[in-house]
């Protein structure tokens, strides 16, 4: 292969920067020619490609969000989109695409593979860390600890004011953000989309803490739990409840999907990409690059999609465990 290009796609995740870096600077030591594809398939779509060098990533690692820019391609997910993206790779004589995303992105790519036959190779770039064949995913370690920060400043006014605080954190889908980030900042309960948490246990819960004098709480609620947002679930509890109990709700948001990665999304990050780029280079297609028990590993595309990452359940008993 003598040309390749890398583009971000999906949601951004700090630690993308560190990894286009390392796929970057692993294309210029293996002297193959590397290319920059902006906003994911749109910039394929588009012809938005341009040729990378070294220099194009230097004073990078640093920094959060993605120096490639992305986006979720509605035209990509059409025949007439990947045709249009696949006259520009060919135009710009491009061989082998690394994408740094998550399942959509990776579908994309399956699919533009069926048609077309241009190798990928991806890495996991996604907050969610919600993707099989991987133990975490780039900007995932970020994330909690953004949303720790936050957990540790609301813990302050919780107490000051003797307040239940119901604390949405991301994860469509997936708990593994409000599992960590509730584990680390002491919740009284953790909510998430995989195991049902009725709100009648939520309510036995904080009655069992008042009973012993527990004045303050943390609940922290992943944004797709099946009980509702953290606004609905603290709507619900205020009605069963049937006291009048001082209750906020704080939703933290895309603060979680920005900021300077932590050392551990950086060093993943780059491993990650240069694990993907020497993937594609000695011949790998539609996989994944993961780490799993701290090896590289190739996870192809159709079970990264497809098979569930299931979440520790010990850890949701840890945290009823250390409430008490
Ligand atoms: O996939 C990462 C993620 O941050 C999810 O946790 C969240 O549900 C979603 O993206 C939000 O997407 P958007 O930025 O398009 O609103």
């Amino acid at each position: 292969m003598k040309r390749l290009a890398v583009f971000t796609s999906g949601g951004d995740a700090p630690g993308m920067n560190a990894c286009i870096r390392a796929v970057v600077r692993g294309a210029v030591y293996h002297g193959v020619e590397v290319f920059g594809i902006r906003r994911g398939y749109n910039g394929m779509i588009n012809g938005d490609i341009f040729q990378m060098t070294s220099h194009s990533v230097s004073n990078i690692v640093q920094r959060g969000g993605t120096i490639l820019k992305s986006a979720r391609s509605k035209e990509f997910m059409t025949p007439e989109g990947r045709q249009k993206a696949h006259d520009q790779l060919i135009k710009h004589g491009i061989e082998g695409l690394v994408a740094i995303g998550g399942n959509g992105t990776f579908t994309g790519a399956l699919k533009f593979f069926e048609e077309y036959q241009i190798p990928t190779v991806g890495a996991p770039g996604t907050i969610d860390n919600d993707l099989y064949g991987t133990d975490y995913t780039i900007g995932f370690d970020t994330a909690v600890n953004t949303a720790l920060e936050a957990i540790d400043k609301i813990r302050d006014t919780a107490d000051s004011h003797d307040r239940i605080f119901f604390i949405e954190v991301m994860g469509r889908d997936s708990g593994y953000i409000a599992i960590q980030s509730g584990i680390a900042g002491g919740a009284e309960m953790v909510m998430v989309p995989e195991v049902l948490t009725p709100i009648s246990e939520v309510v036995e819960t904080l009655k069992q803490g008042w009973s012993r004098s527990k004045s303050s709480s943390i609940i922290i609620v992943a944004e797709g739990d099946e009980e509702g947002n953290a606004a609905e679930v603290a709507e619900k509890i205020r009605t069963q409840v049937g006291v009048d109990v001082d209750m906020r709700v704080t939703t933290l948001g895309h603060i979680q999907r920005g900021g300077i990665p932590t050392a551990y999304d950086r060093i993943l990050a780059s491993r990650l990409g240069l694990g993907a780029l020497e993937g594609l280079l000695n011949g790998e297609k539609n996989v994944m690059a993961g780490v799993v028990n701290n090896e590289l590993r190739y996870t192809p595309f159709i079970d990264t999609i497809k098979l569930p990452k299931p979440i520790n359940e010990d850890l949701l008993r840890m945290v009823r465990i250390l409430s008490v």
